[in-house]
Order: C-alpha cells, then structure tokens, then sequence
C-alpha cells in the first residue's frame, strides 16, 4: 500500500498541461469525491499499526502535492496568456483630451502682447496691500471720499491690511524703487466687498499701465491707448476720451470705444448709446510722484487700468460675469481654439 502511495507521488510529479479542462480532470481524479485520496484514507484501516504512521506521513504528503500542482499549473496557464497578449496596434490610440485655456487668460495675453510691442515690461505686486500702497500713496488719505468708491476687504486693522482694490497699487510699488524711465503693465487679481450680479462680482482682474519719462505728455497717452484699441478691437473702432475724476491721475479721463456688438447702433450692452467703457486712465497726479519720491518738476507719466472681465465680455459676446467664476466645463470648453 506505501508502494501505491509513492507511485502516485511520482505521477504527480510528472504531472503538466496547459488545459483548463485538463487540469480539472486531474483534480477530480485526486481531489474528487470518488477520487484516488478518498480512497487510500479509506484503505487506512488495512493498514497494519506499525505502518500506520509512515502511511500516513506519505498520504498528507501526496495530497499536499496535488493541491500545488494543480495551483502552479493554473498560474502557468495565466502567466502565458499575458505574455502573449497582442497588442493591435491598429486600433484608434486613445484620444489625448488637452485642457482649455480660461478666457481671462486669453485675453490676458492677448493684451499683454500688444503692450509689449510698445515697450512694456510686466510688473507683479501682492493681493493682501498695505493702505498705503492701495490708498494714501494714491492720494487716497484716510477719510477722503472717493475711497467710497472701492469698497474694500480690510483683513487687519491698525496698520491696515485690505485686499487690494485695484492693480493701481503696483504703480507705488514700482515707483517706490525705480526712478528712472518707467513702462509697466501690471495684470492681477482685485477685489471689492460688491454683491454678486451679472454686471459685478467680489474678485475680478485688471491690468494696469504706467508710464513716466522726462516730458511725457497726454498725446503719449493717447496715442497709446489708441494703439491698443486698435490692435485689439479692430481698425475701425471708435475711440473716444471722457473727462473723469481719480484721485491719483490730473487730469483724469474714461475711454468709451464704439459698441462692437452693435456697431454703435444701439443695444442692451451699450445701453442703446453706441458706446461702452473700457477704461480710466489719466496724468500721474504729482502728489502720487511726490509719495514715491519722484520729482514731479523732472518726471511726468500717464497711468490707465481696465478690467479684464469687460473686456472679455465685449470680445467673445458674454452677457453675465458670473460665468467667468462657475467653471462650467460647458462654458470653457468653448474656448479651446485660441490659446
Ligand atoms: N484704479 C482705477 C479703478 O480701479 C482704474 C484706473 C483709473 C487706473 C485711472 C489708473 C488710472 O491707472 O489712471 O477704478
């Protein structure tokens, strides 16, 4: 009977093959009810008690060896079918889905190239402002009224720190450490302590302009602001300067350009006048040059700030700022061609 029991050991030894149904029979065979194990416990009882033991040592051994057989059989089976896996390589190739560049930014850029055709170099100042550089050195002085205008973010009070209410704030920054020649572009992030609505929002951007020489004047500046517009809407737009009032600019001055919706006819975003704002620029009031410690006897400059948002909204036709802020896949995707 040991005999019976070792010739089985060599059998399942030698035992191998790549077939499923092959290997299952091999169990059944061993393994199954019926089977070959089954039947030498059985026989157990025949055995005569001296060799009970070694019959038994020889019979756990035989039935270990079945079950790792039949498990390095399947997993052989298993290793080579992956490695003959073909690869076809005429399927289509997964399409490659690029992100889309938001239309502030876009438009960012786009202004920001036609500035630099000009001469201007790009200037970058903190979110979180001091009230000096957002206001006092702006000739903004505490209590004074047209700080109304910007309601503001205050995050400490006494020294006061805001979040910055406009990109004019660069100005002083750049000022505070370059005397000479200066032409900035400064694009940012502001924000003001507004409602919500279709026209307005808490945080949006602006990009601000600065530029001062030795007798720069108000032609420069308006030389200037038609050579973007141009660039930018097209040839045939019209421009038009209104007078205005900030507080850091002497004069001061709004650009209306014609509605490009309506060709200034009339509509909705114009307000049926056949103009709309893009900007308030002006003359660098020489207070603002004295608070830098620039002489205004020596140095003039001119300075203007728009809002991205507006601008993009006249570009590509959107009708409610929200939109910019949601991030509705929807929306954006829509501006996948320009980058
Ligand atoms: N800082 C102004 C605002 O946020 C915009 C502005 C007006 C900037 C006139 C200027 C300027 O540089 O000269 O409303």
């Amino acid at each position: 009977m040991l005999d019976k029991v070792k010739k089985y050991i060599e059998e399942v030894d030698k035992f191998s093959s790549n077939s499923i149904e092959e290997i299952e029979n091999f169990r059944i065979q061993y393994l199954g009810k019926n089977g070959i194990i089954n039947d030498l416990f059985y026989s157990f009882k025949e055995i005569p008690p001296n060799e009970k033991k070694i019959f038994g040592i020889e019979l756990n051994k035989l039935k270990k060896n079945i079950q790792s057989k039949i498990n390095d059989q399947k997993l052989n089976i298993k290793n080579t079918k992956d490695d003959n896996k073909e690869i076809d390589l005429s399927l289509p190739a997964t399409k490659f889905k690029s992100g889309t560049r938001h239309p502030i930014s876009i438009v960012k850029n786009e202004i920001i190239e036609i500035f630099k055709n000009i001469g201007f170099i790009l200037s970058n100042g903190p979110e979180i402002e001091d009230d000096w550089h957002n206001f006092t050195a702006l000739n903004l002085p505490k209590d004074h009224p047209a700080r109304d205008m910007q309601d503001t973010f205050f995050i400490q009070k006494n020294p006061d720190y805001l979040l910055r209410t406009h990109t004019s704030s660069v100005q002083v920054r750049y000022m505070e450490k370059n005397k000479e020649t200066i032409k900035i572009l400064s694009p940012g992030r502001v924000f003001r302590n507004e409602s919500i609505s279709a026209r307005s929002h808490c945080i949006f951007h602006q990009i601000e302009g600065l530029c001062i020489n030795n007798n720069t004047t108000f032609s420069d500046l308006k030389s200037c602001i038609y050579y973007f517009v141009k660039s930018f809407f097209g040839e045939y737009t019209k421009i038009r300067f209104r007078p205005s009032y900030f507080p850091f600019t002497e004069p001061s001055a709004e650009v209306d350009i014609s509605c490009n919706i309506c060709n200034g006819k009339g509509c909705n975003v114009c307000k049926y006048s056949g103009w709309v704002e893009i900007l308030g620029c002006g003359m660098i009031d020489p207070n603002v040059l004295k608070n830098c410690e620039i002489d205004p006897i020596q140095k003039s400059g001119f300075a203007f700030g728009m809002g991205i948002e507006r601008i993009t909204m006249l570009k590509y036709q959107i009708s409610d700022l929200r939109l910019f802020f949601e991030n509705d896949i929807r929306f954006l995707n829509q501006f996948n061609l320009s980058i």
